[in-house]
């Protein structure tokens, strides 16, 4: 087991390795860009040892905003040929800033909100949010006005990539239905990381198809909305988007105390009208919804228990996924796996088929922490703890062997320990 301060300065380093002056690259050679909720989870790591640089991650990537609110998933700052697909693939080269054209899981409003409230420099803290609120506030209405336009209470998404758990086998139904691209590419990713810890050729053919389906459409909203071959209403992003609303309402309140947030208070309110129903009855879970089938998805994944997260449910319902949480766990001793590993598609180390993220698990835990379920939050930090202490900063993890997977040197695990694991103070809390 290594010593506290040993775990401490090499979670600093890996932060301060992947450090590009002002946006945090997940890993070196695999993902050389910043990407969306990457940077905010960065942001929290960086804010245990420098303040001003944890503002400064959010300030870059609110940089690569659309006129129309939309954050983008990967902001291209500078050039790099060891990712594909890259700047030129997505269509957006000649923007001032390329950008891909689908967002990520919109972390950014809580984030905002937990390092203004734990600020050390507050009279910082209440400028940097000042400064952030507008560009959060047209993000929030962007996910409302152009992916729930018939304001169903539950957003759509377009690319599994937009889900960040990209392979999950939650996707593979609907993405089999997708066409499949037919030029030829030469994918980066695998002379990074192992085949095995990878999605496959069919899965990346229909990504790329989606790409260029945004491109051929001109990135136009309602056509894209009417005529996308591949619709899912994600559990993952609706729960973390409603959080993320929340959160915006408070800073809102305090910070901008005459804007009219009718509408955010509004879309809230159909969100939890909505969300019973994903809930599956016979996986005692929430799922996905297809929406060209118009079905459920009952596959489940930790994108599932999420609405814990989400600030969602009455205690009984969280009462019910706390359960299944402990029993999931137990056999897991190196965290939370991605899928269930009772799914028939659950695969251990390949990427979002089966391992074990510390990010998520830390989500999973400040939902069951708000629900008061101790024993499942309890269990998932003892094995976030065991990871760190005996296998330092992947990308995943297996769930049983703790081996770590994809990406080493990863900038979110080292930033979640930091604020979370390692941390003395609020891990005693
Ligand atoms: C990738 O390239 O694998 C990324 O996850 C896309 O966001």
């Amino acid at each position: 087991m290594k010593a506290l301060n040993e775990l401490i300065s090499l979670a600093q380093d890996t932060l301060r390795d992947n450090d590009r002056g002002g946006y945090t690259i997940p890993t070196k050679g695999l993902y050389p860009f910043q990407w969306n909720w990457d940077s905010g989870i960065c942001a929290l790591g960086w804010q245990t040892f420098d303040e001003p640089r944890a503002w400064k991650e959010l300030h870059y990537l609110v940089k690569g905003q659309w006129d129309n609110g939309m954050i983008p998933h990967i902001i291209f700052h500078g050039p790099s040929d060891e990712y594909f697909p890259g700047p030129d693939q997505w269509g957006l080269k000649d923007r001032s800033l390329p950008t891909t054209s689908i967002s990520q899981p919109p972390l950014l409003a809580t984030i905002i909100r937990t390092l203004d409230e734990q600020a050390r420099d507050q009279s910082a803290a209440a400028r940097e949010v000042r400064h952030l609120l507008p560009g959060i506030l047209a993000y929030h209405r962007w996910w409302y006005r152009d992916r729930d336009p018939e304001q169903t209470g539950l957003v759509v998404s377009y690319h599994p990539w937009e889900s960040g758990m990209d392979n999950s086998p939650a996707w593979d139904g609907a993405l089999d239905r997708v066409p499949r691209v037919d030029r030829e590419y030469h994918r980066r990713d695998l002379e990074h990381v192992d085949h095995d810890q990878r999605p496959l050729q069919a899965q990346y053919d229909r990504y790329l198809y989606l790409v260029d389906f945004f491109k051929n459409n001109d990135f136009d909203s309602t056509a894209i909305y009417e005529n996308c071959p591949y619709r899912i209403q994600d559990v993952g992003i609706i729960s973390i988007l409603h959080r993320g609303t929340l959160d915006l309402i408070t800073l809102v309140e305090k910070y901008l105390p005459d804007e009219d947030i009718n509408d955010l208070r509004e879309a809230t309110e159909r969100t939890v009208s909505a969300l019973p129903g994903l809930w599956h009855k016979g996986r005692q879970a929430y799922v996905n919804r297809d929406l060209i089938t118009d079905k459920q998805i009952p596959v489940v994944t930790t994108a599932s228990v999420l609405p814990l997260y989400g600030k969602l449910l009455e205690p009984d319902q969280a009462r019910i996924l706390a359960q299944q949480i402990e029993q999931w766990i137990d056999g897991q001793p190196c965290g939370l796996s991605s899928t269930h590993p009772d799914e028939p598609e659950f695969d251990a180390k390949r990427y979002w088929r089966g391992p074990s993220w510390l990010h998520v698990n830390w989500l999973i835990t400040q939902g069951l922490q708000y629900y008061g379920e101790t024993l499942a939050q309890e269990k998932i930090e003892t094995a976030s703890r065991r990871i760190v202490d005996d296998h330092g900063y992947w990308e995943y993890y297996h769930p049983l062997t703790g081996e770590g997977c994809g990406g080493s040197n990863f900038s979110w695990t080292a930033a979640i320990a930091l604020y979370w694991i390692l941390d003395p103070i609020r891990t005693s809390s």
